[in-house]
């Protein structure tokens, strides 16, 4: 471990390879880019420090850049053991940002980093997963007069931040950023979807025409994943416990199952609920030999892999895919540790996407600082018109240019007395 004054990151000599690989990120990040060039001139987040538990890759470095533009000072960690790319936060570090984490934490590793973050003193909190606010609210009560409010990437931590306010135990305002159309829509369902296969492929190299790939979960992110295997040629298998998504599913095509069924026809496994024990071991006692399970649920709690753990003999085949021998003479494969595959055996989503996501971040900071002192305890989303803002920017990058209503078509959508 490379440990200086302002970091602790693997190898601080991956720096000039994580400046290349944020320069392409940039150039893919039209939108956030754009939001940057106001972020120097107006200085919103001037005075405010921002601390971040989110992946540490070459977009969230584009994230850091912004809001360091924006006039904040930043302090980040990871929000999962495997997701840093360390030639990322190598650059980070070599350009003076206080940044605390390497690929393959250890727990207390991440913990001592997440208390790092928080010795920073954040006015605003920005999470992935909900950790950093959860340690504030658990340990840290004290530092909460001082913050004026905190953001939320995901879907399992807005789900969370209800289970506070239905606590009463939610402290300081929160957005949830993954609520923006421009956040979940895009990121959950095309970042997801391309991100899930590329980590199967890179941890695998298996062949997906032909398999039988069950998704555990038809939301956003399951939806995603199911078409970008569809369109690789699998027989897509879809268990889901509601039932609306379990129409959704069957109407868009796919075998919906429960999971006791899809077990014993599946190749390859994804889970992607954000719910715990999804396949359990009477599940994969079910399942063929040479299965493949893989999940792209926030925390690794999907897969029982405990249970796992303590029937079979564990063997690592790949960096990524470690091969578990059951007493039963069975054998199935677990991907990156049953972590997030896409980002801890491949790179996460993509740019693009990252780009409207990390617009909702920048801007949902910059809605902290101009309501401070007028927001309640409670989980906000951004306005309609930022979100649409988000979206203009990003076209405008890609070089999209789209229609607007006419002033009659305007008008006739607020006209109820014109008929056939
Ligand atoms: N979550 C999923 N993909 C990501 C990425 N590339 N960067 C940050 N957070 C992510």
């Amino acid at each position: 471990m490379d440990k200086g004054e302002n970091y602790e990151v693997k190898d601080i000599s991956l720096a000039e390879q994580g400046r290349k690989n944020i320069a392409l990120a940039e150039e893919m990040m039209g939108a956030l880019m754009k939001v940057r060039e106001r972020f120097e001139k107006e200085k919103p987040l001037e005075g405010q420090t921002v601390g971040l538990a989110l992946h540490v890759t070459k977009e969230t470095a584009v994230l850091v850049r912004t809001l360091i533009a924006g006039g904040a000072k930043v302090s980040i960690t990871g929000c999962n053991p495997l997701s840093t790319q360390d030639d990322v936060a190598a650059a980070l570090a070599e350009e003076g940002v206080n940044v605390y984490a390497y690929k393959g934490e250890s727990n207390e590793d991440y913990y001592r980093y997440i208390g790092y973050i928080i010795d920073s003193r954040p006015t605003i909190t920005i999470d992935d997963g909900l950790d950093l606010v959860t340690k504030i609210h658990t340990d840290h009560p004290d530092l909460i007069p001082g913050i004026i409010g905190g953001c939320e990437e995901t879907t399992t931590g807005v789900i969370r931040l209800h289970a506070m306010v239905d606590d009463k135990a939610l402290k300081y305002p929160m957005v949830a950023v993954n609520d923006n159309k421009t956040k979940h829509l895009l990121d959950n369902y095309y970042g997801t979807g391309q991100s899930t296969m590329d980590g199967i492929l890179r941890a695998t190299n298996l062949l997906i025409a032909g398999k039988t790939f069950v998704v555990g979960g038809y939301g956003d992110c399951g939806k995603g994943v199911a078409l970008r295997a569809k369109g690789l040629g699998a027989n897509v298998v879809v268990t889901e416990v509601d039932p609306f998504r379990a129409l959704q599913a069957s109407l868009d095509g796919y075998r919906v199952l429960p999971m006791n069924e899809a077990a014993k026809t599946g190749d390859i496994f994804l889970t992607v609920t954000g719910d715990k024990n999804v396949i359990t071991m009477d599940h994969v006692k079910l399942m063929k030999s040479g299965a493949v399970l893989a999940n792209s649920g926030h925390f690794d709690v999907e897969i029982d892999k405990s249970a796992l753990e303590k029937d079979s003999k564990k063997t690592r085949v790949r960096p990524y895919m470690d091969r578990y021998d059951m007493s039963s003479g069975k054998h199935i494969y677990l991907l990156a540790e049953g972590r997030l595959v896409n980002l801890g055996a491949a790179e996460g989503h993509p740019s693009e996407v990252m780009s409207t996501s990390f617009c909702g971040q920048s801007l949902a900071c910059e809605y902290l600082v101009k309501n401070k002192g007028k927001l309640e305890n409670r989980v906000y989303v951004l306005p309609e018109e930022i979100d649409k803002k988000i979206a203009e920017l990003q076209l405008e990058a890609m070089g999209i240019v789209h229609d607007n209503l006419t002033n009659e078509q305007e008008k006739y959508l607020h006209e109820w007395k014109e008929g056939t």
